[in-house]
């Protein structure tokens, strides 16, 4: 469903070029809950952006359903972008509108019908269970309210894959627990694609079926983990999951036993 290939993306900083991104290419199917992790600067979210072009890879191409995002113009560009919802670490609302004008936002920018606008966000705010907040700020939210606030403006374009930054990264981990359950929710009952940049290893273990782990703006691995068995090669890898392979040596212990 989306595939990238070989894209890379460099900054001019005042100290002259930084490769963020240097030539990953990887592929996502319908319905997975993808992973992206590794340390802070690790280019996760530049790579994250590349996928709905908020940032323009230098190299490479970006494939959408057999698309070429690189190669639109732009009209074609912002409507392919409506089919991907987008939430952040912190979460982005407008603080100076409610929270269905913050969900109707999306659709306005759609150019979607007042009376259409309204139903939807309804049905949105519905789904995220925030329906008797509908009038209230942000301001006046908890944390985890707020970012389901995001996921439902992130819905409400009915979009096939939702893009999320971190999503649960200024969370306690109760209301974490509670978001990632919701997002395992979004993509059993939804179908919607979901792919997930964090520095967390709980939110891989908890909702993710594959993960890529980066390292210095590289994809250094694809781990499946649908295969109890899997083997991590590198080093970043066998560190991230050391306390799975432990367990998968103890087990085989008893196995032998
Ligand atoms: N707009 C930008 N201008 C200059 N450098 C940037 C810009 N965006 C990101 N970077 C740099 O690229 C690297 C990767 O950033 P980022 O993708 O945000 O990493 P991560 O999300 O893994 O922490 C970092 O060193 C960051 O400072
Ligand atoms: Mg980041």
């Amino acid at each position: 469903m989306i595939s990238l290939k070989n894209v890379g993306k460099k900054f001019s900083t005042a100290d002259g070029e930084f490769q963020a991104v240097s030539s990953v290419s990887l592929e996502i199917n319908k319905g997975d809950v993808y992973g992206m992790i590794g340390f802070s600067g690790a280019g996760k979210s530049t790579l994250l952006r590349m996928i709905n072009l908020l940032e323009r890879p230098d190299t490479g191409s970006v494939f959408v359903n057999g698309v070429d995002l690189t190669k639109l113009a732009k009209k074609d560009l912002l409507k392919q972008r409506l089919s991907m919802g987008m939430i952040f670490q912190h979460f982005n609302l407008l603080s100076n509108r409610t929270v269905s004008e913050n969900v109707s936002f999306s659709l306005e920018i759609a150019g979607v019908a007042k009376a259409e606008r309204k139903k939807r966000v309804n049905e949105c705010l519905e789904i995220v269970g925030l329906a008797d907040k509908a009038n209230a700020y942000p301001a006046k939210l908890s944390g985890g309210q707020k970012q389901r606030v995001a996921i439902a403006r992130a819905l409400a374009t009915q979009p096939s894959v939702l893009l999320c930054d971190e999503p649960t990264s200024a969370l306690d981990p109760q209301t974490t627990e509670s978001i990632l359950k919701f997002l395992q929710e979004i993509n059993e009952n939804l179908g919607i694609t979901i792919i997930i940049v964090t520095h967390e290893m709980e939110v891989i273990k908890s909702i993710c079926h594959k993960v890529s782990v980066m390292e210095d703006g590289r994809v250094v691995e694809t781990i499946n983990l649908a295969d109890s068995q899997f083997k991590p090669k590198s080093n970043i890898a066998q560190f991230l999951f050391k306390k799975e392979l432990e367990l998968q040596k103890e087990e085989g212990i008893v196995n032998v036993r």
